[in-house]
């Protein structure tokens, strides 16, 4: 890592509402998998603007049709029937087993849709008063009021009291706390299938499934986050489906549009009953240009095999860190994750180490104090994935 110019890291100081903490870094430009700073230093991107740049930044294919696009029609709105928004939902409905689609611009809108789409559809459609939505702790589903609350982390609730009511967590993967959560005003249960916010936990296949069952026969909806867990990220397009799992909702967001704010909820078409005209809507949501970025992004997943490239490399890169908590027992306490969505919990805070690694040029994240993320383009080479794990040694070693 260069000595950077401050300029704008002094300029934007009361100018912006501090709402992030920065990385000592400027970037000014990305191709692929590297980011470069306006001097030119360049980066491996190991973060892809967390989970959002899958195809990796600035791609050609994914620039032209921005191009095109924007040279057509740009916005549009959701009072007028459009073409780009049904191919993307087609592609979107053909890519599981949900029906219909509601767009919107990120995953905490996507979520909220979710929330309100539960009770209208227990109210509206079942007739019942049902309106609590439960979800787990160490879970990341937005900052929005509702979402926050969702929310299984106190920290991102400090000082926004009082919180709305009609929302429970429950402790990670323990099916008789949801059991008992669940009642005659339980409308929805909601997961991340891996928890990314929350370090990168994964649950198991016997706790899903079982939460499937409970919520089928409960009556309640069974909603799944795949905000940071969709588009190929864990080696299959959606996440839930390495457990052939039937969500009634999934939403998504992040790597949808490559870059470009895009989200979406899908439910199934009994859930998607519960809204009519007026029930929802969004100014920019699924408008012309986000959409046509949506679908192309989708057909190059398939057209390149991406989810299988995240599969194969991640279990390699998998392999290649368990190697390495084996000659670090006293460093890494647990390697965990599918695919392109790894975390390497340490046995001390991360900071160190992702400096270290940040000034050999890779970019990734800590969550949670002790777990450095790594959520990187499913276009990473192998080359590049082996590169970081002998960086990640070289500051291991001097930590
Ligand atoms: C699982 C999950 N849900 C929801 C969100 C919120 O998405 P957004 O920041 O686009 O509102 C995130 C963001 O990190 C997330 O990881």
């Amino acid at each position: 890592m260069k000595e950077h110019d401050n300029a704008t890291q002094n300029q934007e100081k009361g100018l912006l509402c501090s709402t992030y903490s920065r990385y000592p870094l400027e970037i000014a430009r990305g191709r692929g998998s590297k980011l470069y700073d306006p001097q030119g230093v360049e980066y491996t991107d190991l973060l892809a603007g967390i989970a959002v740049c899958g195809l990796g930044h600035c791609h050609p294919e994914i620039s032209a049709v921005i191009k095109e696009q924007s040279d057509t029609l740009v916005h549009c709105s959701n009072l007028f029937y459009q073409r780009p928004q049904l191919d993307l939902a087609k592609a979107l409905t053909g890519s599981c087993s949900l029906d219909r689609v509601f767009f919107c611009n990120s995953g905490a809108e996507a979520n909220e849709a979710a929330l309100k789409i539960a009770r209208r559809y227990m109210q509206t459609i079942r007739g019942l008063k049902a309106h609590e939505i439960v979800s787990l702790e160490g879970s990341f589903h937005g900052r929005t009021l509702a979402t926050l609350t969702l929310t299984g982390q106190d920290k991102v609730k400090e000082g926004y009291a009082p919180l709305p009511p009609g929302f429970k967590t429950v402790p990670f993967a323990d099916i008789e706390a949801v059991e008992a959560a669940l009642g005659d005003k339980t409308a929805a249960v909601l997961v991340e299938i891996i928890q990314g916010e929350g370090g990168v936990r994964c649950l198991p296949r016997e706790f899903l499934h079982e939460l499937q069952d409970l919520c089928r026969s409960r009556g309640c909806l069974f909603m799944v986050d795949e905000v940071q867990t969709g588009l190929g990220r864990t080696g299959k397009l959606w996440a839930h489906q390495h457990f052939d799992l039937r969500p009634d909702v999934l939403t998504t967001a992040k790597g949808l549009a490559n870059g470009l704010p895009l989200g979406a909820m899908l439910v199934t078409e009994e859930v998607g009953q519960a809204f009519g005209p007026g029930s929802h809507a969004t100014t920019f949501g699924g408008g012309p240009l986000v959409c046509a970025v949506g679908t192309r992004v989708l057909e190059i997943i398939e057209r390149d095999g991406l989810c299988r490239r995240a599969a194969e490399i991640g279990k390699e890169t998998q392999k290649g860190l368990q190697e390495l908590k084996a000659r670090f027992p006293g460093k890494i306490r647990e390697v965990r994750g599918k695919g392109l969505m790894q975390g390497i919990e340490l046995t001390f805070p991360a900071k160190g180490v992702w400096q270290g690694l940040l000034e050999k040029g890779f970019i990734c994240n800590v969550v949670q104090d002790r777990i450095l993320r790594i959520l990187p383009p499913l276009i990473i080479s192998r080359e590049e994935m082996t590169d970081f794990i002998d960086s990640l040694e070289d500051v291991l070693y001097r930590q």
